[in-house]
């Protein structure tokens, strides 16, 4: 086979002249003899730290690529850090995405391995080899080692909340404090909670994208690094079997994904990933997929923010394939992976080692675990709850709406003595979708009022366009379509109105006449809480971002172009 890479080393005409020339720096004469050549699409970056140890996993995928008879390049690619990028890592998820295909269809390469680790590193890098769709596979850096701090383990991110309310209690010094920042961020990788990170490394297995046995690995492991070479060879392996991510990945691929994550109680941030990588692909994947091929579907990994343990414990009961196995009978058979066989042919050899943190089917944490998709005069295109996340005695409810039209405005308010709220109202909280933001932040889970708190209520019914960190939970009703700023029945719902959630039936309304609802116009507050971006990629994200339904990509990026380029450079 011919590969891709020839069109611009092979023959002997000036072009293929400059190209392997300037190329030639190191690499011996026989690099271009026509053997694959192979990027590491890179996210390694000190300001991603989640990710700075990647580059030592790319030596180990090198090797292997050599090893297999390929050509290793290293193209570093926009990266993420999910805790510094402001306004929120999501405004660039499709940025990294859109920057990443281009490099790699402009580039002479035949094939890409994907290296990613913090949230949307791994989604943008999945769009980027969707839409280009040369052979491709992830190495998922693998989640942080279980810090402790006086004799305790630390969840990332959920303890923050924790130890910041200790010491407003009193119970924990400042210095203290401070102390247990390096005790929770102990070593290199990703957040060890079952955050976004988390999930989407397992998803990407579960898809097929992964060599089997290799997600969840914690990032220090030896075996990651072992693993990555063995990656290498396979990505070789991979374009002399022109396996391309169209052939790859189909709906059987995004049925296991969807089983996966509500068997490992997974964050609903995969959602509107997953919809944005079935979109590269033409695949016809819908919100109410997750609902129908979720429900039913069991918890078994009891992993924090909603349990006990982190992704080390995960790794050591015997990983994502342990729970899949688990959950074989749920899992569509036909759906390959890079290995070329089906995923369920790789489970046989997976076992349960420590029940408390791998359930077992027949004793699962919670009997179903799906998320659920709400539509109503509130949400025409729906919004999503984890009722294995919320409250029971709310997931069938009616309250007043006390509306806010930014984040600004809730913080402002929420804590006024004044504020006339209780117990059964419902915070709606608008101007937080994919346009408002801009970004879709990760916001939903506003905290309750702290006088609330302070009579002892831990959850109420929240509605918000935007997003939630996988690391929270509560009775939050996310990702709300269209959102207040694309011009979705939020904008138009007032302080006072009643609404009405039925998890159940699957209905979020207000308790308005759609007449009077329609002919309301949003007051000059909303609209002035909505991004009015005046150049830049915000400015081009606002115009094309498309509803969290549709996994909020830019219209113009959803769907392939593949990997031809029509003309020469010189
Ligand atoms: Fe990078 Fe959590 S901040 S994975
Ligand atoms: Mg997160």
């Amino acid at each position: 086979m011919e590969h891709r890479s020839s069109q611009w080393y092979g023959g002997d005409d000036r072009n293929a002249y400059i190209h392997r020339a300037w190329m030639r720096r190191g690499l011996p004469a026989d690099a271009f003899d026509g053997r694959p050549h192979i990027a590491i699409a890179n996210t390694a970056s000190d300001l991603t730290p989640c990710n700075a140890h990647l580059t030592e996993v790319a030596r180990s995928v090198k090797e292997g690529i050599w090893a297999a008879g390929g050509v290793p390049l290293e193209l570093p690619v926009v990266s993420l850090g999910e805790t510094n990028v402001r306004p929120t890592a999501m405004l660039w998820r499709n940025m990294a995405a859109m920057s990443t295909e281009e490099m790699l269809r402009a580039n002479p390469i035949d094939g890409v391995v994907l290296l990613g680790g913090c949230d949307k590193t791994i989604p943008s890098l999945l769009m980027a080899a969707a839409s280009v769709d040369l052979p491709a596979l992830v190495i998922p850096g693998g989640p942080m080692l279980t810090g402790t701090f006086r004799g305790e383990a630390l969840g990332c991110g959920t303890d923050v909340w924790r130890l910041s309310e200790e010491v407003r209690a009193g119970t924990l010094t400042n210095e203290q404090f401070h102390r247990s920042e390096s005790s929770m961020i102990r070593s290199r990788g990703h957040c060890n909670t079952m955050g976004t990170a988390s999930t989407m490394g397992l998803l990407a297995e579960a898809l097929g994208t992964v060599l089997p046995g290799l997600a969840g690995t914690p990032a220090p492991d030896s075996r990651l690094l072992e693993m990555s070479h063995e990656s290498g060879r396979l990505i070789v392996d991979l374009v002399e079997r022109d396996l391309r991510p169209s052939r790859l990945l189909t709906k059987a691929s995004f049925h296991n994904a969807i089983v996966t994550l509500a068997a490992i109680g997974g964050s609903t941030n995969a959602v509107v990933h997953l919809l944005a990588i079935a979109g590269r692909l033409g695949i016809d994947l819908t919100l109410a997929d997750f609902d129908r091929i979720g429900s039913g579907v069991p918890l078994l990994v009891n992993l924090q923010p909603a349990g006990t343990f982190l992704m080390e414990d995960l790794f050591r009961a015997g990983g994502l394939q342990a729970v899949l196995r688990e959950v074989q009978d749920l899992l569509d058979p036909t759906a390959i992976t890079v290995s070329g066989r089906p995923l369920v042919d790789h489970l046989n050899e997976a076992t349960v080692w420590d029940a408390s943190v791998i359930a077992h089917r027949e004793e699962p944490l919670q009997p179903d675990a799906g998320i659920a998709v709400l539509r109503g005069n509130l949400a025409p295109d729906g919004a999503i709850i984890k009722p294995a996340a919320a409250s029971i005695h709310l997931l069938k409810h009616r309250g007043r709406a006390i509306v806010f039209d930014s984040i600004e405005d809730f913080r402002a308010r929420i804590d006024d003595p004044d504020l006339d709220v209780d117990a059964d109202s419902v915070l709606v909280l608008r101007g937080c979708g994919p346009r408002g933001y801009p970004g879709m932040p990760e916001v939903s889970n506003m905290p309750l009022p702290k006088k609330l708190l302070e009579q002892g209520v831990r959850d109420m019914v929240r509605i918000c366009d935007g997003r939630m960190s996988g690391t929270a939970y509560g009775t939050v009703i996310l990702h709300v379509a269209p959102e207040a700023a694309a011009g979705g029945p939020l904008a138009r719902v007032r302080t006072g109105d009643w609404i009405t959630l039925d998890v159940h039936r699957r209905r979020l309304d207000v308790d308005v006449p759609q007449d009077e609802l329609d002919a309301r116009e949003p007051n000059q507050a909303t609209l002035d809480g909505f991004a009015k971006p005046r150049r830049g990629w915000e400015r081009l994200y606002v115009d094309h971002v498309t509803q969290a339904d549709t996994g909020a990509d830019l219209d113009f990026l959803v769907g392939s172009s593949g990997d031809a380029v029509a003309r020469e450079s010189h």
